[in-house]
């Protein structure tokens, strides 16, 4: 699957997105082969840059976090298609230097006239941006040659802000020009879910609540907010991973079985189950939001969120979210699925845990039946890719004593290929325009009705998050969240 000739675009080429993730994934699919000779990189932005100057930034952050070995006659190649065009987003004249410049670009190098608009910038000027392609003629699609646009969350604060956004890139792109980035749709581990689930006999049969107890969706971080105290405050956990990543992940484990993998036969499942879902009322009970503190975490002294360069005093911004949402459904009804995510926790872990239903009946001796946990299935999304499977097992000996043991898949071990990093295969995806891996608006907005009303409530008390230790699995609450219905969080 390699690209057709093209130019990408990208506006808000001087943030850490950019350096760290984009322009290394542009380097690393050139270096893979599957970008065309002609392809052309062209960044937008404020700065008084010329292309060499821009080529050099795109070559430090290629030098410092590609993947892929680097090699001078590829990074040739990616030299010759860069270019930079300077500007405010506001600015009518930059916007005629960029079709000048995408025009030459369409006649030197043979891109076609097929341009993908990258918006890797704060939502606040998707507005402006998408209105100056609109009124500069870069979203028509013209003899055959094809337009899209990228916007990276947050969809919106809320459902109405989504809505209103949607109504701003519906202005200038029609519903298959427009790819919405969820970037853990691009991990090979949340693809594999996929091939988990249909392209195996024996999971399937046990994948509704005959057999499930519940499931735990967790994305732990160990990194606190870093230098992102901009983009954080007012956000917070639930609105940056929750609303995004783990309803992602959550939708796909949850849905029925798509009629194939093109995107709308997902879509239609991934739509489906989440208008199903909804937030898990008491909310003072089913819902719990932390703070981290300042003190030792990993051998490291850290500050506490409060503490951190840039959070305003007495900010309510919480730093762990866990929610509890129930299917509305046959195969889900009475299966809790609880999601969680937290900076400052112990480890930096991703995962889906199925927990299974204990046995209805034990043959052996209630003190050997001590040691017997439940079964679980849990699939590691990163970094220690795989999946595990936990069981009883007999411990070697004169006595019938059952201990827990896993069962493991290790990507390493397993596989020689590696995975791409997410946004590689997200770029290629986008200027292949192949849409499966990128949300539909409809399920942006499914998200935040499950959210909202977890976010309302938490709003009206109008107090802080409770506070937690750095290096800790949370607040209390939400210990005493899962407690309640007799559970408790996994350790991962
Ligand atoms: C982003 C969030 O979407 O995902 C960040 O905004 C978070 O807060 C990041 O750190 C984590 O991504 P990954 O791929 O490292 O798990």
């Amino acid at each position: 699957r390699i690209a057709g000739p093209s130019v990408l675009v990208m506006f808000g080429v001087t943030g850490d997105l950019a350096r760290k993730k984009l322009m290394p994934a542009v380097y690393d699919l050139a270096n893979r082969g599957l970008l065309p000779p002609g392809f052309a990189f062209v960044g937008f932005a404020r700065r008084d840059w010329e292309d060499q100057d821009f080529a050099q930034v795109v070559g430090e952050a290629v030098r410092e976090h590609a993947r892929t070995p680097y090699r001078e006659e590829v990074w040739q190649q990616l030299l010759a298609g860069i270019r930079f065009v300077q500007g405010e987003f506001t600015d009518d004249q930059a916007f005629d230097r960029l079709k000048a410049t995408l025009d030459d670009l369409d006649r030197t190098q043979g891109t076609g006239g097929n341009h993908a608009f990258y918006l890797s910038v704060p939502p606040k000027f998707f507005d402006v941006v998408i209105n100056k392609l609109k009124e500069h003629g870069l979203a028509e699609e013209s003899n055959g040659s094809w337009k899209r646009v990228v916007i990276e969350k947050p969809f919106g604060h809320d459902l109405a802000s989504a809505k209103q956004l949607e109504r701003v890139v519906a202005s200038g792109f029609t519903e298959e020009q427009v790819f919405r980035i969820d970037h853990y749709l691009g991990k090979e581990t949340v693809q594999n879910l996929l091939a988990l689930r249909f392209a195996n006999t024996m999971f399937e049969p046990l994948w509704n609540n005959n057999y499930v107890s519940h499931v735990q969706i967790t994305m732990a971080e160990d990194i606190g907010i870093g230098g992102r105290a901009g983009y954080y405050d007012g956000v917070g956990a639930a609105r940056d991973v929750i609303q995004n990543h783990l309803l992602q992940l959550f939708a796909l484990t949850a849905m029925e079985e798509p009629t194939g993998m093109g995107a709308d036969a997902l879509r239609v499942e991934k739509e489906k189950v989440l208008e199903a879902t909804s937030a898990t009322r008491r909310f003072d009970q089913h819902t719990a939001r932390g703070i981290y503190e300042g003190g030792w975490s990993g051998g490291e002294l850290v500050k506490g969120y409060l503490e951190e360069d840039g959070i305003p005093a007495g900010s309510t911004t919480e730093t762990y979210a866990a929610i509890r949402v129930d299917v509305h459904n046959r195969r889900w009804a009475g299966v809790p699925f609880y999601l969680r995510t937290g900076k400052r926790m112990p480890t930096r872990v991703t995962e889906i845990a199925l927990q299974f239903k204990p046995l209805p009946y034990v043959p052996f001796n209630a003190h050997d039946t001590a040691t017997l946990g439940a079964n679980a299935l849990v699939l590691r999304i990163q970094p220690d890719e795989g999946v595990t499977l936990r069981f009883g097992a007999k411990v070697p000996g004169t006595q019938m004593e059952v201990r827990d043991v896993n069962m493991d898949f290790e990507y390493g071990s397993s596989f020689t290929e590696s995975s791409p990093e997410a946004y590689e295969r997200l770029i290629i995806d986008v200027l292949l325009g192949d849409p499966p891996l990128f949300p539909r608006n409809k399920e942006v907005e499914e998200s935040w009705r499950i959210l909202d009303p977890v976010l309302d409530y938490w709003a009206g008390l109008k107090t802080q998050p409770e506070p937690y230790r750095p290096g800790t699995w949370g607040p209390k609450s939400a210990i005493d969240m899962l407690a309640r219905d007799g559970v408790a969080w996994r350790r991962p």
